[in-house]
Protein backbone atom coordinates (compact mmCIF):
# COMPACT_ATOMS: atom_id res chain seq x y z
CA UNK A 1 0.00 0.00 0.00
CA UNK A 2 2.56 2.46 0.69
CA UNK A 3 5.33 3.57 -2.15
CA UNK A 4 8.68 4.67 -1.35
CA UNK A 5 9.24 7.59 -3.49
CA UNK A 6 12.59 8.91 -1.92
CA UNK A 7 14.11 8.53 1.89
CA UNK A 8 12.51 8.55 4.20
CA UNK A 9 9.45 9.72 2.40
CA UNK A 10 6.46 7.54 0.93
CA UNK A 11 2.27 7.92 -0.31
CA UNK A 12 -0.38 5.62 -0.05
CA UNK A 13 -3.32 5.97 -2.28
CA UNK A 14 -7.32 5.26 -2.15
CA UNK A 15 -10.12 5.82 -4.22
CA UNK A 16 -12.54 8.46 -3.42
CA UNK A 17 -15.30 10.78 -5.18
CA UNK A 18 -16.49 14.36 -5.46
CA UNK A 19 -19.57 14.97 -6.47
CA UNK A 20 -19.64 11.80 -7.91
CA UNK A 21 -16.11 12.67 -10.22
CA UNK A 22 -13.60 9.67 -9.30
CA UNK A 23 -10.63 11.49 -7.95
CA UNK A 24 -9.01 9.36 -5.50
CA UNK A 25 -6.93 10.66 -2.35
CA UNK A 26 -3.15 10.21 -1.51
CA UNK A 27 -1.62 10.17 2.25
CA UNK A 28 2.24 11.25 2.45
CA UNK A 29 4.51 9.51 5.44
CA UNK A 30 7.48 11.73 6.02
CA UNK A 31 9.89 10.04 8.65
CA UNK A 32 12.16 11.69 10.64
CA UNK A 33 15.58 10.51 9.75
CA UNK A 34 17.19 11.19 13.52
CA UNK A 35 13.66 9.62 15.83
CA UNK A 36 11.97 7.39 13.02
CA UNK A 37 8.54 9.69 14.15
CA UNK A 38 6.51 9.73 11.36
CA UNK A 39 4.45 12.65 9.91
CA UNK A 40 1.08 11.36 8.03
CA UNK A 41 -0.22 14.12 6.09
CA UNK A 42 -3.73 13.82 4.90
CA UNK A 43 -4.71 10.53 6.25
CA UNK A 44 -6.36 7.89 4.00
CA UNK A 45 -8.98 5.63 6.25
CA UNK A 46 -6.54 4.08 8.00
CA UNK A 47 -6.11 -0.27 7.46
CA UNK A 48 -4.45 -3.69 9.37
CA UNK A 49 -2.43 -3.38 6.33
CA UNK A 50 -1.88 0.13 6.60
CA UNK A 51 -0.97 0.04 10.24
CA UNK A 52 1.35 -2.96 9.77
CA UNK A 53 3.18 -1.17 7.25
CA UNK A 54 3.60 1.86 8.74
CA UNK A 55 4.90 0.18 12.28
CA UNK A 56 7.77 -1.61 10.40
CA UNK A 57 8.84 2.38 9.25
CA UNK A 58 8.66 3.81 12.63
CA UNK A 59 5.89 5.68 15.01
CA UNK A 60 3.41 7.65 13.93
CA UNK A 61 4.12 10.46 16.28
CA UNK A 62 1.78 13.35 14.04
CA UNK A 63 -1.37 13.47 11.59
CA UNK A 64 -1.98 16.40 10.12
CA UNK A 65 -5.00 17.86 8.46
CA UNK A 66 -2.92 19.88 5.59
CA UNK A 67 -6.65 21.85 4.17
CA UNK A 68 -10.08 22.10 5.55
CA UNK A 69 -11.35 19.09 3.37
CA UNK A 70 -8.59 16.83 3.93
CA UNK A 71 -9.75 15.64 7.47
CA UNK A 72 -12.14 12.91 6.63
CA UNK A 73 -9.80 9.55 8.32
CA UNK A 74 -8.05 12.03 11.29
CA UNK A 75 -10.15 11.30 13.74
CA UNK A 76 -10.53 7.70 12.91
CA UNK A 77 -6.51 7.72 13.00
CA UNK A 78 -6.29 9.34 15.92
CA UNK A 79 -8.30 6.63 17.67
CA UNK A 80 -5.83 4.51 16.40
CA UNK A 81 -2.89 6.06 16.98
CA UNK A 82 -3.85 8.25 20.46
CA UNK A 83 -0.35 9.03 21.01
CA UNK A 84 -0.34 10.86 17.97
CA UNK A 85 -1.03 15.02 17.97
CA UNK A 86 -3.46 15.92 15.54
CA UNK A 87 -2.59 19.10 13.72
CA UNK A 88 -4.67 21.47 11.87
CA UNK A 89 -5.67 24.90 11.44
CA UNK A 90 -7.85 27.09 13.61
CA UNK A 91 -9.93 27.51 10.76
CA UNK A 92 -10.45 23.41 10.43
CA UNK A 93 -11.06 23.71 14.12
CA UNK A 94 -13.97 25.99 14.10
CA UNK A 95 -15.70 24.31 11.11
CA UNK A 96 -14.88 20.45 13.12
CA UNK A 97 -15.20 21.28 16.07
CA UNK A 98 -15.57 17.32 16.73
CA UNK A 99 -12.11 16.98 15.29
CA UNK A 100 -9.56 15.88 17.99
CA UNK A 101 -7.10 18.56 16.83
CA UNK A 102 -4.20 18.84 19.73
CA UNK A 103 -2.22 21.46 17.88
CA UNK A 104 -2.70 24.36 15.58
CA UNK A 105 -0.71 24.68 12.45
CA UNK A 106 0.36 28.20 11.83
CA UNK A 107 0.08 30.98 9.59
CA UNK A 108 3.70 32.30 10.49
CA UNK A 109 6.82 31.25 12.85
CA UNK A 110 9.12 28.26 12.62
CA UNK A 111 7.94 25.00 11.38
CA UNK A 112 7.41 22.15 14.27
CA UNK A 113 9.30 19.64 12.06
CA UNK A 114 13.05 19.43 12.22
CA UNK A 115 13.67 19.42 8.14
CA UNK A 116 9.89 20.17 6.67
CA UNK A 117 9.54 23.46 5.37
CA UNK A 118 5.36 24.99 5.92
CA UNK A 119 3.55 27.59 3.86
CA UNK A 120 -0.03 28.86 4.62
CA UNK A 121 -1.45 29.07 1.10
CA UNK A 122 -3.72 32.42 2.12
CA UNK A 123 -5.71 33.44 -0.52
CA UNK A 124 -6.84 30.13 -2.00
CA UNK A 125 -10.38 29.04 -2.45
CA UNK A 126 -11.87 26.76 -3.94
CA UNK A 127 -15.87 27.10 -5.39
CA UNK A 128 -17.83 25.37 -3.14
CA UNK A 129 -21.74 24.42 -3.27
CA UNK A 130 -22.35 27.50 -1.39
CA UNK A 131 -19.58 29.79 -3.14
CA UNK A 132 -16.12 30.41 -2.66
CA UNK A 133 -14.93 28.30 0.32
CA UNK A 134 -11.19 28.97 1.67
CA UNK A 135 -8.92 26.26 1.58
CA UNK A 136 -7.05 27.00 4.54
CA UNK A 137 -4.31 24.98 2.81
CA UNK A 138 -0.66 24.39 4.14
CA UNK A 139 2.27 23.39 1.84
CA UNK A 140 5.09 21.39 2.79
CA UNK A 141 8.73 20.76 1.86
CA UNK A 142 10.56 17.70 2.54
CA UNK A 143 14.38 19.36 2.36
CA UNK A 144 15.96 16.37 1.93
CA UNK A 145 14.09 14.72 -0.69
CA UNK A 146 13.55 17.97 -2.53
CA UNK A 147 9.65 17.25 -2.33
CA UNK A 148 6.96 19.45 -1.78
CA UNK A 149 3.35 18.40 -0.68
CA UNK A 150 0.29 20.02 -1.56
CA UNK A 151 -3.46 19.29 -1.58
CA UNK A 152 -6.02 20.87 -3.25
CA UNK A 153 -3.87 23.89 -4.73
CA UNK A 154 -2.69 21.80 -7.65
CA UNK A 155 -4.55 18.98 -9.60
CA UNK A 156 -2.49 16.23 -12.13
CA UNK A 157 -4.99 13.66 -13.26
CA UNK A 158 -3.78 11.47 -16.15
CA UNK A 159 -4.90 8.45 -17.94
CA UNK A 160 -5.50 5.98 -15.36
CA UNK A 161 -8.40 8.10 -14.41
CA UNK A 162 -11.94 6.97 -15.44
CA UNK A 163 -13.14 8.80 -18.30
CA UNK A 164 -15.37 10.79 -17.00
CA UNK A 165 -12.65 12.59 -14.97
CA UNK A 166 -10.18 12.64 -17.57
CA UNK A 167 -13.04 14.56 -19.47
CA UNK A 168 -13.90 16.86 -16.87
CA UNK A 169 -10.93 18.07 -15.96
CA UNK A 170 -9.63 18.19 -19.64
CA UNK A 171 -12.14 21.55 -19.82
CA UNK A 172 -11.91 22.27 -15.86
CA UNK A 173 -8.20 22.41 -15.46
CA UNK A 174 -5.42 20.00 -13.85
CA UNK A 175 -5.51 16.64 -16.66
CA UNK A 176 -2.08 15.98 -17.99
CA UNK A 177 -0.60 19.32 -16.38
CA UNK A 178 0.25 20.44 -12.62
CA UNK A 179 -2.17 23.48 -12.33
CA UNK A 180 -4.98 24.37 -10.06
CA UNK A 181 -8.46 24.06 -11.70
CA UNK A 182 -11.59 26.56 -12.80
CA UNK A 183 -12.85 26.40 -8.89
CA UNK A 184 -9.99 27.43 -7.47
CA UNK A 185 -8.95 29.73 -10.28
CA UNK A 186 -12.46 31.76 -10.04
CA UNK A 187 -12.93 31.43 -6.08
CA UNK A 188 -9.46 32.43 -5.48
CA UNK A 189 -10.41 36.44 -5.63
CA UNK A 190 -7.28 38.03 -3.18
CA UNK A 191 -4.50 37.11 -5.67
CA UNK A 192 -2.04 39.44 -3.85
CA UNK A 193 -2.26 37.19 -0.73
CA UNK A 194 -2.24 33.87 -2.72
CA UNK A 195 0.72 35.30 -5.12
CA UNK A 196 2.91 36.13 -2.09
CA UNK A 197 1.80 32.15 -0.78
CA UNK A 198 3.07 30.63 -3.89
CA UNK A 199 6.22 32.96 -3.99
CA UNK A 200 7.10 31.59 -0.71
CA UNK A 201 6.75 27.83 -1.75
CA UNK A 202 8.56 28.53 -4.85
CA UNK A 203 11.69 29.96 -3.10
CA UNK A 204 11.79 26.14 -1.75
CA UNK A 205 14.46 23.96 -3.08
CA UNK A 206 12.61 21.32 -4.59
CA UNK A 207 11.48 18.88 -7.71
CA UNK A 208 8.93 16.67 -7.17
CA UNK A 209 5.76 17.57 -6.35
CA UNK A 210 3.31 15.03 -4.47
CA UNK A 211 -0.78 16.19 -5.33
CA UNK A 212 -3.73 14.70 -3.23
CA UNK A 213 -5.07 14.28 -6.87
CA UNK A 214 -3.63 12.74 -9.66
CA UNK A 215 0.04 11.70 -10.28
CA UNK A 216 2.78 12.43 -8.53
CA UNK A 217 5.21 14.60 -10.58
CA UNK A 218 8.91 13.28 -10.03
CA UNK A 219 10.68 16.02 -12.06
CA UNK A 220 10.53 19.63 -12.78
CA UNK A 221 7.82 19.81 -10.46
CA UNK A 222 8.88 23.41 -9.88
CA UNK A 223 8.77 25.06 -13.29
CA UNK A 224 5.50 23.24 -13.60
CA UNK A 225 3.79 24.84 -10.71
CA UNK A 226 5.79 28.34 -11.68
CA UNK A 227 3.99 27.94 -15.22
CA UNK A 228 0.53 27.38 -13.55
CA UNK A 229 0.16 30.44 -11.10
CA UNK A 230 2.19 32.99 -13.39
CA UNK A 231 -1.07 31.73 -15.77
CA UNK A 232 -3.41 31.94 -13.14
CA UNK A 233 -2.30 35.04 -11.57
CA UNK A 234 -0.50 36.79 -13.92
CA UNK A 235 3.00 38.07 -14.78
CA UNK A 236 5.74 35.75 -13.68
CA UNK A 237 5.49 33.95 -10.28
CA UNK A 238 8.58 33.04 -8.68
CA UNK A 239 11.63 32.06 -10.19
CA UNK A 240 13.25 28.56 -11.54
FE1 LIG B 1 -8.94 17.40 -2.05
Amino acid sequence: MLQCLDENIWVAEQPQKYFGLSIGTRMTVIRDQESCRLIVISPIKPTLDLDEELSELGVVSDLVAPNSYHHLYCNEFKHRYPQAKLWGSSALKRKCPDLLIDNLLMPAGPSPWAGIQICSLSGLKTMGPLGPSPLNEFAFCHVPSKTIVLTDSAFNFDYTFPWLTRFTTRIAGGYNRLEPTILERIASSDKDSLRKSIQEVLSWNFDRVIVAHGAVVEFGGKAMLTSAYSAFLGGTVGSV
